[in-house]
């Protein structure tokens, strides 16, 4: 059974041109799925709808065949593709760290958080550090579906690969599914359960300028 049904999606930024256009997708339970394709197709739009930034113009998404949970920990949780732009500049990082609730010891050091950084604010680390604060975050059994966009883009090869093996082996002991959106195909193959590609969903001309 989906646990995640995205149905007929249309999206436009006020009154610019179509982003989505009639984009449906399901994921089940357990399952990774990579979407893949050429910058500029909607791919952070889509999962910013996914997650509930954002209101889709029309469609839906449900998740176990109802609408997103409202005012509580959502079982989506959306790692951003900017992580300087996911954390409140205000806050110190332990806040951020612990908003949802205490991570757990081996998430703390499989995804190498350092102690030493609680107490500085997100300008004080650097783009990977935070990337790993935004990870760490979401690695909790009440997350039921992780979408990761672009996720680990500002770690070094070695980094990137212990995370997502950390990930997948977490993801697959909660039974947590999970979205991934990256243009690299290698890290595509290893990860998915099933690839889709976003221009084979999203029904519009991308945007020229930024291809
Ligand atoms: N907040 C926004 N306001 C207006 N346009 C936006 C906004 N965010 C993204 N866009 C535009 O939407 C299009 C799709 O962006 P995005 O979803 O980030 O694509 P992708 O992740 O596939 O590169 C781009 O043309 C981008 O410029
Ligand atoms: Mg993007």
């Amino acid at each position: 059974m989906a646990v995640l049904e995205v149905k007929n999606v249309s999206f436009r930024y006020g009154n610019g041109p179509w982003i989505l256009k009639d984009v449906s997708m399901e994921v089940e339970q357990g399952e990774r799925v990579v979407i893949l394709g050429p910058s500029g197709y909607g791919k952070s739009t889509l999962a910013k709808i996914i997650a509930g930034y954002l209101d889709p113009l029309s469609g839906k998404v449900l998740w176990n065949n109802h609408d997103l949970p409202q005012n509580c920990f959502c079982p989506i949780q959306l790692i951003y593709q900017h992580p300087e732009k996911a954390l409140n500049p205000r806050w110190k990082m332990k806040k951020s760290l612990f908003e949802a609730g205490e991570p757990s010891e081996e998430v703390l050091s499989q995804v190498g958080i350092k102690e030493k950084w609680y107490d500085r604010w997100p300008n004080e680390l650097s783009g990977g550090e935070l990337q790993r604060f935004c990870v760490a975050r979401v690695l909790k059994p009440k997350t039921r579906l992780l979408i990761a966009d672009e996720m680990t883009t500002m770690l070094d090869a070695l980094n990137q690969a212990h995370i997502w093996n950390f990930i997948l082996e977490y993801a697959e002991k909660h039974g947590m599914s999970i979205i991934a959106i990256t243009h690299n195909k290698f890290l595509a193959e290893k990860l998915a359960t099933r690839i889709i590609s976003i221009p084979d969903i999203n029904h519009i001309e991308a945007n020229q300028d930024d291809l």
